[in-house]
């Protein structure tokens, strides 16, 4: 079997064009635009680029995107000070930080303290409990996670009743991938590094999240035939033909894979991009959240 690739680029495009859309009705119709800020504390090389790249997609949407970007040994009150001031700011509809922080910044006490109304990535306590608990519902969804749904949803993988297995057990994708599968009714494990034999449980998997961060570890003869595969890993593996001395390489091996699953995730162009597209579409819903409330 040769498995459909599921065209995350694609998928990511069709999202924004949607959220560029109603992003100019917005400013026709309410005279309003859309205000993202990011918030960047240090300087490490990976999270700088990601943040490049939010800023470059609202760009695109017409959605305003102011960017803070704060020394790595700032205090936590002074970081707070610039949460606050962002919660109070009626041109800010989303407040992004990206994270990992600075061991001594306590990244809790950060992500408690942003207006759950502007809360887009969907990490504070609030969103997330809801997202936890039946029949409610949280503000935002977690960008990587709903990012992940999507794509299944897109490549009409049936999530109802499926046996899902989830690779990672992280509070930004593979907690909250977990329960948003759990909330469409499939039958969900999660799987660890403590895990006794990962590939017992991967071979009754009908949906596989991998969300680890291990170099191509889930491999083709662990899967189950016809699954499919959402390969949330970015990891360098080194290439001496490539320009940089590596490449880019999910936590599932691809080529193996491929010929075992029914449906996958290339690395890069799969997960990558749809992390951004629900980004803006959390933004937009913030901004429609901030005008009712205005109109209310
Ligand atoms: N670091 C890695 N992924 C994310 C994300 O989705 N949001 C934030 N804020 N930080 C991250």
């Amino acid at each position: 079997m040769t498995a459909q690739i599921i065209d995350g680029k694609a998928i990511a495009a069709k999202v924004r064009s949607e959220v560029k859309q109603s992003v100019e009705r917005m400013k026709v119709e309410d005279n309003y635009t859309p205000g993202l800020a990011t918030v960047l504390v240090g300087e490490d090389p990976a999270s700088s680029t990601y943040v490049r790249s939010k800023q470059r997609a609202c760009e695109e949407l017409g959605i305003r995107s102011i960017g803070y970007e704060l020394p790595g040994d700032i205090s936590q009150a002074d970081l707070l000070a610039v949460v606050t001031e962002l919660n109070n700011d009626p041109q800010i509809n989303g407040i992004l930080v990206q994270l990992p922080l600075p061991k001594h910044i306590d990244e809790e006490a950060i992500l408690n303290a942003i207006s759950i109304e502007k809360d887009v990535d969907g990490f504070h306590p609030v969103n997330i409990g809801r997202l936890a608990m039946k029949g409610r519902d949280p503000l935002f969804i977690p960008c990587t996670p709903h990012g992940c749904i999507v794509l299944l949803d897109e490549a009409g993988v049936p999530i109802k009743g499926a046996e899902a297995v989830v690779v990672g057990r992280s509070n930004i994708v593979g907690l909250p991938v977990a329960m948003l599968l759990q909330k469409r009714d499939a039958t969900v494990t999660i799987c660890h590094s403590r895990t006794k034999d990962l590939a017992e449980h991967l071979r009754n998997a009908d949906i596989v999240i991998a969300a680890i961060g291990r170099t191509e570890m889930i491999t083709g003869d662990m899967l189950k035939p016809g699954a499919a595969v959402i390969d949330v890993g970015i990891n360098q593996k080194p290439d001496p033909t490539a320009k940089r001395g590596y490449r880019l390489v999910g936590d599932v091996d691809y080529e193996s894979a491929s010929e075992v699953a029914g449906a996958i995730t290339p690395v890069p162009g799969g997960v990558g991009p749809m992390t951004i597209a629900m980004l803006m579409k959390n933004t937009l819903r913030a901004a429609e959240i901030a005008l009712a409330k205005q109109e209310g």
